[in-house]
């Protein structure tokens, strides 16, 4: 039961979360989608399997969404053997809690890291590659997210069959603080209105 109630979380509740954010940042940036419908419109009707690995665009956008909403905002560690870090001596037997979200908001690795930019991960910007755990999404070493490809083939599906077949737009009004259910969603939920594109 306990790993079915992992993988409800860990797998369906992430994924919401993500996808949930993809769409306000969508609504903010009418530009922005304009230029992935039109890098989808290489592909007409249906998207080939080969075709998901040709939008840059997509990817980039999926990648800032996953830097600035990160569905998980961190994770214990127990520590096995003392180690010093930042002037701080930390004792083997402590819980320690690395921050996805701190991380993805540090001025160090990001440029001006509160903007939604996702020409921050084409080169020569490549922000993501300045250090091997600057974007952490999906944790990182031997315990990080073992659903990342999936989760972000999905989003990408979810994502190029939203934009090309339906317009959507957020209706004001909703109040979209952070709640954490654990996972991060808008306080009151998101409601998005849906019509099909002729
Ligand atoms: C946007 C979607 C997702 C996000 C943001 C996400 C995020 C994460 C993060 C941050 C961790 C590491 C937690 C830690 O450091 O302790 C993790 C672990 C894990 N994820 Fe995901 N995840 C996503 C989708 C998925 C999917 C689709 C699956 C399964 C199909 C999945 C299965 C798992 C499992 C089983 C672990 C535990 C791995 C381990 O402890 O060795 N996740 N995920």
């Amino acid at each position: 039961m306990s790993h079915l109630i992992a993988l409800v979380l860990a797998a369906h509740d992430t994924s919401r979360s993500a996808m949930t954010w993809l769409l306000v940042e969508l609504d903010r940036q009418p530009e922005l989608v304009e230029r992935l419908r039109a890098e989808l419109a290489v592909a007409r009707g249906a998207l080939e399997y080969e075709q998901l690995g040709g939008l840059d665009l997509l990817e980039r956008v999926i990648k800032e969404v996953e830097r600035l909403h990160p569905p998980i905002s961190g994770a214990p560690r127990h520590v096995v053997e003392p180690f010093d870090f930042g002037g701080c001596h930390v004792p083997a037997g402590w819980r320690v809690y690395y921050s996805i979200l701190f991380t993805h908001l540090m001025p160090e690795i990001w440029t001006d890291p509160e903007r939604f930019d996702p020409e921050r991960f084409a080169p020569p910007r490549s922000e993501d590659e300045k250090t091997p755990f600057s974007l952490i999404g999906f944790g990182g070493g031997p315990r990080s997210c073992i659903g990342r490809g999936f989760a972000r083939l999905e989003m990408k599906v979810m994502a190029a069959t939203l934009l090309q077949g339906y317009e959507l737009s957020v209706p004001s009004g909703q109040d979209l603080r952070y709640d954490y259910t654990p996972t991060r969603v808008p306080c009151g939920g998101l409601r998005v209105r849906v019509r099909r594109r002729k």
